[in-house]
């Protein structure tokens, strides 16, 4: 594990959860989520990931397993005293109070005198860009408003530790944008630990001092975003990880920390192995479109090159997205940047392509 072993402020140990005491939702979910750190947590829907924060609010209990908090378990804390800022899928705001009177709640809550508990409302309304609302009612609010009032609310009382579960989806991609800057500057500001739940890999790579990603109950990977994005550990994660162009085939050969892969089309390749082990063995491969290279010039004498046709080339002005056929795959994608010396390759055209063997990686065959 990464540093945050060292200084875990939220711990998952072993959790597992059941509704029904039948499924696991959440199996053996083992996590460290250092003090001050921002982790989120990316999946798809019905990966577990709510159930997860459900369970560090107390809204939830696991089936087996601890969870602890400042290094005590918290099964025996009930919700209000955990001192968590919570803001929900469903941004429960309180509809008999005003937006003003939402934020003051939890101030209120811990016995904040009145000046200050006006200070730090108009504050945090101020951060959401809501300073004009604080008299209306949620009803009268758009969706996207109420979100930015409920995380408002989390915030408002400077919690240790804030959960929050997509708390931009409602929001239009500007203020998206904005409000995802204004999150991570508070919360490394503030010093807050943030568990942040998304579905957008995007939100998840920018934000995030390290990224779980979940699928079926578990963690599939846990790192920081540029390792997630450059050395994915499964199929997996490689391809719901940014864009990805994959190839069948099977190992020949594992010699110097290389694999030669034949591909189905009969051509061979290098790559890096990651989780194959033995020939024989079948892989998906993986290679990013950003490391595929066109200029031979550029790749050692001796390595392996591909065929390819082009299908499609779209100018995008900062880069070239070139669309291919490689090894029976047509959705393989290349980009190259708008530079001088950058050929737009024509749809017929059939050329090579290669990349560096440790850009291309040789992992499970789903
Ligand atoms: N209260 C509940 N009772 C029974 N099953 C539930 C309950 N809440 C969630 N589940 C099930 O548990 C699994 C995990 O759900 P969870 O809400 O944790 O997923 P998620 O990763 O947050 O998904 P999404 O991205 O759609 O919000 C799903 O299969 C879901 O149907
Ligand atoms: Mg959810």
């Amino acid at each position: 594990m990464t540093a945050a072993t060292d200084n875990a402020f939220v711990v998952f140990d072993r959790v597992q959860k059941s509704y029904d005491g039948e499924t696991l939702v959440v199996k053996d979910l083992n996590l460290d989520i250092g003090r001050g750190e921002f982790l989120t947590m990316l999946g798809p829907s019905g990966s577990g990931k709510t159930t997860c924060l459900m369970m560090l609010a107390g809204f939830e209990t696991a089936t087996h397993g601890d969870i602890l908090l400042g290094g005590k378990p918290i099964n025996n804390i009930p919700p209000h005293k955990r001192g968590i800022g919570m803001v929900f899928q469903n941004y429960a705001l309180f509809p008999h109070m005003t937006v003003a009177e939402n934020l003051a709640f939890p101030l209120e809550v811990r016995k904040i005198g009145k000046s200050e508990r006006e200070e730090k409302v108009q504050r945090a309304l101020d951060m959401v860009q809501m300073g004009a609302f604080g008299g209306r009612r949620p009803a009268q609010l758009s969706g996207g408003q109420q979100q930015r009032i409920a995380l408002a609310r989390a915030l408002v009382f400077e919690p240790e530790l804030v959960l929050m579960d997509e708390p931009l989806g409602a929001l239009d991609k500007q203020l998206r944008e904005h409000m995802q800057f204004e999150i991570t500057r508070l919360a490394h500001n503030l010093g807050i630990t943030t568990v942040y739940v998304t579905h957008d890999q995007t939100e998840a790579l920018t934000m995030s001092d390290r990224v779980a990603v979940f699928n079926d109950g578990r963690i599939q990977q846990l790192a920081a975003p540029d390792e997630l994005y450059e050395q994915p550990q499964n199929s997996f994660v490689a391809q719901f990880i940014g864009e990805n162009n994959t190839l069948m085939g099977t190992v020949k050969e594992i010699k110097d920390g290389v694999a030669l892969v034949v591909l189905d089309d009969g051509e061979v390749i290098d790559a890096k192995p990651v989780n194959v082990s033995n020939p024989g063995d079948r892989t998906l491969v993986s290679i990013r479109p950003e490391r595929v290279e066109i200029n031979k010039d550029r790749l050692s004498p001796d390595a392996h090159l591909v065929h390819a046709e082009v299908l499609e080339f779209i100018y995008m002005g900062d880069i070239y997205r070139t669309r291919l056929r490689v090894a029976g795959n047509e959705d393989f994608v290349i980009k190259t940047r708008n530079a001088p010396d950058q050929r737009r390759l024509k749809p017929g055209e059939h050329i090579e392509i290669g990349w560096l063997p440790q850009d291309c990686r040789a992992l499970d065959a789903p």
